[in-house]
């Protein structure tokens, strides 16, 4: 008996949604390509994320590369801070996710938080062994390993660079150049649909956990202190989940609550990530995601990335697993205050206040005259370290004297000499770092969840038979044309005609006249076209002239429509 993965991995490859990649060459684990009708599902699931995520939105779509020079990854901590738990096996060197090795061997669920000392320990006291030789693993080191693919930019190795292991960077190195085009105005949402690239230590469950993936990643910029989300558009929309608020009582489990109730109720800590995971919730339910099979989850503290305060993830349940197939994280100011340190641009908005305001700040106007003789060539530096001091602790003047540090040495100044007064200015803004929340769907578990949620099996004619009851929204080939007998010029030519119709208004056709009709229409369950138009001698020459039957996928049921109103009946179908 095969599970469900196993029968989805072998309809994949048959049919053409996905397959290991360079089988010629032996195969490398973790890549995989699509083939043409999963090439077709996974670009309407892109199209139908940017028509919600970007168009709806009203969001900015960019395009960013995705090799990036290293100090970005220094700046952004994922060179620090981007490392999975790595253990060796001594007998047949094969390398092994610890957390995960734990995970699946034991009743411990989150491995992935604990320190590497308490991992190697748990290694031991579960007597874990290798899976591929079965060679003990306890005693044996566990190492980080981090999960980026480096090269070198240009010949030798001068520059290094990195393949993004998110999309999300290139929206915020680039922040400096989109906050221009968005004219300065918080709050706006940049988006990014491309590959992302993690050297993952155990590539598993097929397109779930691969080292060249597809991210789709909205980053919301906002002032925290000003901008609200459109609570009110998602406040109905009913959703499953378990926050760590309920995970740490330890006594809940997952709840069906509304958008709404959550926030109110403080279970959705952050408004934002509340409105996102509404839309996410109706955006997956219309591409087809089995909402019995899909849960919303908050982290708990020790899970969280580097970056964020808070992150849920949405999971679905393919195979009796539930994987993360979005995350939801407030990333705060972490990302452009980092790029703001380390990179040589402005990454701040100024904000003008509605009405200008009078505040009063510390200001220092040292006499040089007296400096300049008592410090020397530090007599300019001292300066500037007086007026930033100035800035941020104007309590630091309240003393007779006054130390401000200079190349690591502690200067004394007296208060008098710095002239330290207190001034009144009108300012009509200030220079505020947005904080960003994050909503970022992998693509590629996208398309697994939805030929997993749509696979089913029924019976006709006293056979098995399987169909993908994929969205007309989503579904790669959109209908299949068939001469019913396919000797017959005249059904022949009459079909190539609707497919030519079909074709030029833009829907894509799968024209098949081999073999018997019972076998076209299989083919075409299985990869779930949600139509079949077939051409018969009673649409031509019988009693209904210019006609075709239109079989619908799921049901089977079949009507006679003509053949003038075959397109917009298809059209108007997918854009329900
Ligand atoms: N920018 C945030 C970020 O990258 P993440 O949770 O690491 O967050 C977001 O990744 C999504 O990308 C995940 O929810 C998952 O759907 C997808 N993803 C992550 N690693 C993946 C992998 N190795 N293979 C396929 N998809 C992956």
């Amino acid at each position: 008996d095969q599970t469900e993965g196993e029968r989805l991995a072998e309809l994949a490859k048959r049919r053409g949604f996905f397959f290991g990649s360079n089988g010629a060459y032996g195969g490398v684990a973790g890549f995989y390509t699509f083939g043409p009708q999963g090439a077709a599902l996974k670009s309407n699931i892109e199209a139908a994320w940017r028509e919600r995520f970007t168009v709806r939105e009203g969001n900015y779509e960019i395009e960013a590369p995705t090799i990036m020079p290293e100090p970005v990854f220094e700046a952004s901590g994922h060179l620090d801070g981007f490392d999975d738990m790595l253990v060796e096996c001594p007998d047949c060197g094969t390398a092994h996710r610890a957390d995960h090795l734990i995970e699946d061997a034991t009743d411990v669920e989150d491995a992935e938080s604990a320190p590497i000392e308490e991992v190697e320990d748990l290694i031991i006291e579960h007597n874990l062994v290798c899976p591929q030789c079965q060679a003990t693993l306890g005693g044996e080191p566990v190492d980080s390993f981090n999960l980026m693919f480096e090269t070198n930019i240009g010949p030798g190795s001068a520059s290094s660079g990195y393949l993004r292991p998110e999309t999300a960077q290139g929206i915020f190195v680039e922040f400096p150049q989109i906050k221009q085009y968005a004219r300065n105005t918080l709050p706006f949402g940049v988006t990014q649909i491309g590959r992302a690239y993690r050297n993952e230590i155990s590539p598993r469950k097929r397109i779930v956990r691969t080292r060249e993936f597809t991210q789709a990643e909205l980053e919301q910029f906002i002032d925290p202190e000003r901008d609200e989300p459109a609570l009110d558009e998602v406040a109905d929309i009913t959703v499953t989940l378990y926050s760590a608020r309920q995970q740490q009582a330890d006594d809940g489990d997952y709840i069906e609550t509304t958008v709404g109730e959550a926030v109110e109720s403080g279970l959705i800590g952050d408004g934002w990530i509340g409105y996102f995971i509404g839309i996410a919730q109706e955006w997956y339910e219309t591409i087809g995601v089995d909402t019995d099979r899909f849960r919303f989850r908050q982290h708990l503290s020790g899970e969280r990335a580097h970056y964020a305060t808070d992150c849920w993830d949405a999971e679905s349940e393919v195979d009796g697993d539930w994987i993360e197939i979005a995350g939801f994280a407030y990333r705060g100011e972490y990302d452009l205050s980092k790029h703001a340190e380390y990179g040589d641009d402005e990454f701040s908005i100024f904000q003008e206040y509605e009405e200008s305001k009078t505040v009063e700040r510390a200001v220092v106007d040292p006499d040089m005259s007296v400096l300049g003789p008592k410090f020397g060539s530090q007599a300019g530096e001292i300066k500037t370290a007086l007026e930033t001091l100035a800035e941020r602790n104007p309590d630091a003047f309240s003393e007779e004297t006054v130390d401000v540090s200079v190349d690591g040495e502690i200067m004394t100044v007296d208060v008098e000499e710095t002239n330290f007064h207190i001034e009144s200015k009108t300012v009509n803004g200030e220079h505020i770092t947005p904080h960003v929340i994050e909503p970022s769907f992998g693509i590629d578990r996208t398309v697994y969840t939805l030929l997993a949620h749509g696979y089913r099996e029924d019976t006709v004619d006293n056979e098995t038979r399987t169909y993908l009851s994929l969205s007309t929204k989503v579904a790669p080939t959109d209908v299949g044309v068939f001469p019913l007998i396919s000797n017959v010029e005249q059904l022949v030519e009459q079909a190539k005609d609707i497919v030519s119709e079909l074709r030029a208004a833009g829907l894509s056709v799968v024209a098949d006249d081999s073999g018997s009709i019972g076998r076209r229409y299989r083919r075409q369950d299985e990869i779930g076209t949600p139509f079949c138009i077939t051409v018969d001698r009673d649409g031509i020459e019988g009693t209904d002239p210019d006609t075709v039957t239109i079989r619908q996928r799921d049901t089977g049921r079949q009507v006679r429509a003509p053949i003038a109103v075959v397109t917009e009946l298809i059209q108007s179908v997918q854009s329900d």
